[in-house]
């Protein structure tokens, strides 16, 4: 059986504390599935389920609906219907939900070195990421065997792209200094705050979820994000001007419960890294034209005038913000990881 898009509302409030409480109260391994019967895997998430990240979670669960027999279901909870940024990993380490993929930010104060990702202007294009973080590179290392999320209960199953992030806000912004003074909201990420530092602009974290209100009722300025988010978010809407700077990378990292995990069968086990490993090819083959069709979206809908930085202009960014702010974080992000970048980069 396959469920989706149950939403918070939906299922009342009652329904979501019971949902948690009931999962906190059976110490959590095997809460959802609820004792010897079938066990469900609730992947909860904060996007829309037409981004890349929304349409992979749906064909995970589809693969493992059609692969893994009545013994599993998904139930796929998007747009912090069930948790939120706010709560989101706590949910998954108590097993009040048994699968996330939040984007590599989202995983700083547990997970630090994940920051990696974060880096600006890490890839030059889409076609990029997959060399620089597959599992057998130094990036891909640090995500797959990150010690830290291991010891938190939390087994990587695999990496989600959502694309490169343009930037938004109410004035045009061609080069560096065009974002002084401005405040964006960032995700909670050191080396996002590093970033916006370099340009002169004040940042303030905030859930995903409350973007939008954010930006309508001018308590931000601005935001960075690849068009699919900023699009189903109708961000567009309020913001006048985007700039498609490409200058940083939202990818997700699928997790799940080690503790549900281990407690499947071997060949559940199986069936849900198979099913991830398809997700995740289905992801990379979707994602390029879910942000495509964003972009033409908001163009369509003429209320955002799109920037494309001329490869001078983005350059300029580029130096003002590698290696320094590379360097800054490399305490965090591992100084031997750092350095094998910053070589890469010149090579
Ligand atoms: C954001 O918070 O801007 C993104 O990480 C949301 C997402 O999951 O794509």
């Amino acid at each position: 059986m396959r469920v989706t898009l149950t939403s918070r509302k939906a299922l009342g409030t009652a329904a979501v504390l019971s949902i948690a409480l009931g999962a906190t109260a059976c110490g959590g391994a095997r809460s959802a599935g609820g004792g010897d019967g079938p066990q469900t895997i609730r992947f909860s998430h904060v996007v829309a389920a037409e981004t890349p990240k929304g349409q992979a979670a749906e064909k995970f669960a589809e693969v493992v609906d059609e692969n893994c027999g009545d013994e599993l279901t998904v139930e796929v909870y998007p747009n912090s219907e069930l948790y939120g940024d706010e709560d989101e990993l706590q949910a998954l380490q108590s097993g009040a939900v048994q699968m996330l993929a939040p984007a590599s930010a989202k995983f700083t104060t547990i997970a630090p070195q994940l920051q990696v990702l974060d880096l600006p202007f890490l890839f030059d294009s889409v076609d990029d990421i997959p060399d620089i973080v597959s599992p057998d590179t130094a990036v891909g290392q640090a995500i797959y065997e990150n010690q830290e999320l291991a010891d938190r209960n939390i087994q990587v199953l695999g990496l989600w792209d959502n694309g490169l992030k343009q930037l938004s806000s109410n004035t045009e912004m061609t080069q560096p200094s065009d974002l002084g003074g401005q405040r964006f909201r960032i995700q909670p990420s050191d080396v996002l705050q590093g970033q916006f530092d370099q340009w002169g602009a004040a940042t303030t974290p905030l859930a995903f979820a409350e973007v939008y209100n954010a930006l309508q009722q001018g308590v931000i300025d601005g935001q960075e994000n690849p068009y699919s988010n900023i699009e189903s978010q109708n961000m567009h809407t309020v913001q006048e001007h985007i700039t498609e700077s490409n200058h940083g990378y939202i990818g997700y990292v699928q997790t799940i419960n080690t503790d549900f995990f281990e407690s499947l069968s071997s060949e559940l086990q199986d069936c849900v890294t198979t099913a991830s490993d398809e997700a995740a090819t289905y992801n990379r083959e979707v994602a390029a034209d879910l942000n495509d069709e964003a972009k033409q979206t908001i163009i369509d809908a003429d209320t955002t005038e799109i920037t494309e930085l001329t490869p001078e202009q983005r350059q300029a960014f580029k130096d003002s913000v590698v290696p320094s702010v590379w360097e800054d974080y490399a305490d965090v992000i591992g100084q031997d990881l750092v350095d094998e970048l910053l070589a890469n980069e010149q090579g």
